[in-house]
């Protein structure tokens, strides 16, 4: 069993020094790699991996073509700023080829998965020599896998698969005692900037996790642009995290005087600490307003916007 630090006993400096220790004990003279996607828990690792291992960490910026707009150009922009070299991997045909045809929410997980650890992450070890790789696992991921929630993309031993096995690599999860809470505080106190200590949680699976059903290229820009908009127009919010979702049923709808059987986005907004349960934030109608016009402007293919207002649980954050 994990056992829980929260952010209330977590020491910070103790706990960096420690975990410092242990990342350089456990690779080595060794290379290890790190996949940073710009998220709170992956940029938390890099910095930790690079203060404990410098050159002997390679980072890569997976680009699996479901990331945000222009987001691989920003994250890695960040690091460069913060002296962090970190390669661009274009990997999009592999992700969209895997995911083609798919519908099932977890066969969905399960392809990214895959490509991502075995075919991509396979790749990229292999040439570099790396016989480890450092990931930001938190605490919640493994309770919601092994709860049978939702299989996040990056829990293996608990579920038994050894990962060595699997992949030919070992993997190194220095948060996995954290919640989000904590690992912004580490985030922080390893020089992050705000823009990404605090950013919104993003999940692994990316835009894939934000459309119910097939994830094309197609849908995946759709729900791109949506998640754009939303993102501008709630970002002063304070809110935990906020997002586009793209639904899989098509209503009926009037452009140009005629019938549109178009698509829908829903709209969700959560408050939340730790984001095991979570209640939507209780947005201004007119806030709400905005975003629907804004998203049926510049969205083509939408004709309806909702705003969801269930609570997690029985919700989920993320709608895949
Ligand atoms: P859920 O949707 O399970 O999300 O309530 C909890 C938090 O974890 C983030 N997150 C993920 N969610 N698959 C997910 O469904 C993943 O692989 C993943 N990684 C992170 C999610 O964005 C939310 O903050």
């Amino acid at each position: 069993m994990m056992t829980e630090i929260t952010v209330r006993e977590l020491k910070t400096d103790h706990f960096i020094q420690n975990k410092v220790e242990e990342i350089k004990a456990a690779v080595g003279e060794g290379m290890a790699i790190n996949a940073l996607s710009g998220g709170v828990d992956s940029s938390t690792v890099t910095m930790l991996g690079h203060r404990a291992l410098g050159n002997q960490l390679k980072t890569v910026f997976i680009d699996n073509g479901l990331m945000r707009e222009g987001e691989p150009e920003q994250v890695v922009g960040f690091f460069r700023d913060l002296g962090v070299a970190v390669e661009i991997v274009d990997a999009e045909q592999d992700f969209f080829s895997a995911l083609k045809g798919i519908t099932d929410p977890e066969e969905k997980r399960e392809a990214i998965t895959q490509t991502f650890y075995r075919n991509v992450f396979g790749r990229i070890v292999k040439e570099s020599g790396a016989k480890h790789l450092l990931q930001g696992t938190i605490l919640t991921d493994v309770d919601e896998t092994v709860a049978g929630i939702k299989r996040q993309h990056n829990v293996f031993e608990q579920l038994g698969i050894d990962p060595e096995e699997a992949f030919g690599y070992q993997i190194i999860e220095p948060l996995i005692q954290l919640r989000k809470d904590g690992v912004r505080v580490i985030g922080k106190a390893l020089g992050l900037p705000s823009e990404l200590f605090a950013r919104i949680p993003f999940p692994g699976p990316a835009l894939s996790a934000r459309v119910i059903g097939e994830a094309t290229p197609d849908r995946i820009e759709t729900v791109r642009k949506a998640t754009a908009i939303v993102e501008r127009l709630l970002k002063d919010t304070g809110a935990f995290q906020y997002m586009g979702i793209l639904h899989e049923d098509r209503v009926t709808g009037i452009r140009d005087g005629k019938r549109d059987f178009g698509q829908q986005i829903e709209v969700r907004c959560w408050e939340s600490v730790d984001a095991r349960t979570a209640r939507p934030t209780a947005l201004p109608y007119e806030t709400l307003e905005k975003i629907a016009g804004d998203i049926i402007r510049e969205v083509p293919g939408i004709v309806s916007v909702t705003y969801n207002i269930a609570t997690k649980p029985p919700s989920t954050i993320e709608a895949v």
